[in-house]
């Protein structure tokens, strides 16, 4: 196995970061056509904008709504994009994953269903119907670090677990951001001029919601944490911290509605501090925080009659509950 040279943001030079970058996917692609998916994460965008600027509309890029993202996050990262000049479509498989996700309890058996469906069944698909030969993704240093160490399976990491992905799956990755870290990712954002709600976004997993949903995935549950999170990312916007979200529980527990006793289900608030998420310490948010944002959640949530914080660092835990 290559061992990959890190670049660490404070010695990063974006500028010959980029024009490298640029050159080789050029020399990669050559004359052919390139695909790559677009989550309107910070790592999927800044791919996406380095991959236009190298071989702009020879590059395919698609956003596949898989039914676990944000709120409305397909329409605001596709018009986003479009006012960059770059032409985004929508693939409709939200049946595909939350079948492929249907009964699985186990967080890296969640994973694998979401790489196996995204990577091998819809972008397979896609990879043939476009007769592109490379697929370009924003696979960074973290995500390497912590599936070789078998901590999580990030969902878009294969060669470095002796996975050949032109053997398992027909096609070629090149990944531009491999040894960058988070901080070094969003200075690239910044230098190739990407919105600040883009490169200032606190990361989101690849596998979405369903990183965040502890138990079978369902599409009720979803909604349950897609709302939670809407009300966690609003309230919690001008904090400065490095990640935020809402965890939906599996267990549930006793509350009282409307006087009357209500089993219920429970969200856990997670707020990080962190550089480059590899170590991380809860946020210390003022209660009054804390308590709006309980009081809202079991407002707005449907079912909700619980909400915790999560005051344990990581290590021993990870920043996603999945
Ligand atoms: P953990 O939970 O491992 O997360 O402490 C570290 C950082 O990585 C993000 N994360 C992922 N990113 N694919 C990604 O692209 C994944 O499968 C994945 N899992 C976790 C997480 O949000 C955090 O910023």
């Amino acid at each position: 196995m290559v061992k990959i040279k890190e670049i660490r943001a404070s010695k990063l030079n974006t500028k010959k970061f980029i024009a490298e970058k640029i050159k080789e996917i050029r020399e990669i692609v050559g004359d052919g056509r390139a695909i790559n998916a677009l989550s309107g994460g910070i790592d999927s965008s800044v791919v996406t904008m380095l991959a236009h600027r190298a071989i702009g509309n020879r590059l395919l890029t698609f956003f596949v709504d898989n039914g676990i993202m944000r709120h409305q996050e397909p329409e605001r990262i596709v018009k986003l994009f479009k006012r960059m000049g770059v032409k985004v479509q929508v693939v409709d498989a939200q049946d595909r994953f939350f079948y492929a996700l249907k009964g699985i309890t186990d967080p890296e058996q969640k994973r694998e269903a979401i790489t196996q469906t995204f990577y091998k069944d819809i972008f397979g698909e896609l990879v043939k119907g476009s007769g592109a030969t490379c697929l370009l993704q924003g696979t960074i240093l973290t995500d390497i670090d912590e599936t070789v160490a078998g901590i999580k399976r990030q969902h878009n990491v294969f060669e470095q677990l002796g996975i050949d992905p032109q053997q398992a799956f027909g096609y070629k990755i090149i990944e531009p951001l491999v040894q960058l870290r988070k901080d070094g990712v969003r200075k690239v954002g910044a230098a190739l001029g990407l919105p600040m709600s883009i490169y200032k976004r606190i990361p989101f997993p690849g596998p979405a919601l369903a990183a965040r949903v502890i138990g079978e995935i369902t599409r009720e549950k979803i909604e349950t944490v897609r709302t939670a999170t809407a009300i966690v990312e609003q309230e919690l916007k001008d904090v400065k911290a490095f990640q935020y979200m809402a965890i939906l529980h599996e267990d549930k527990v006793t509350g009282i509605r409307d006087g009357k006793r209500d089993f219920g289900f429970q969200i856990e608030v997670r707020c990080w501090d962190s550089v480059d998420a590899r170590k991380a310490t809860p946020t210390k948010l003022p209660y009054t925080k804390l308590f709006r944002i309980a009081k809202k959640v079991c407002k707005k949530v449907p079912g909700v009659v619980s909400v915790t914080y999560n005051i344990t660092s990581k290590p021993p835990s990870t920043i996603e509950a999945v």
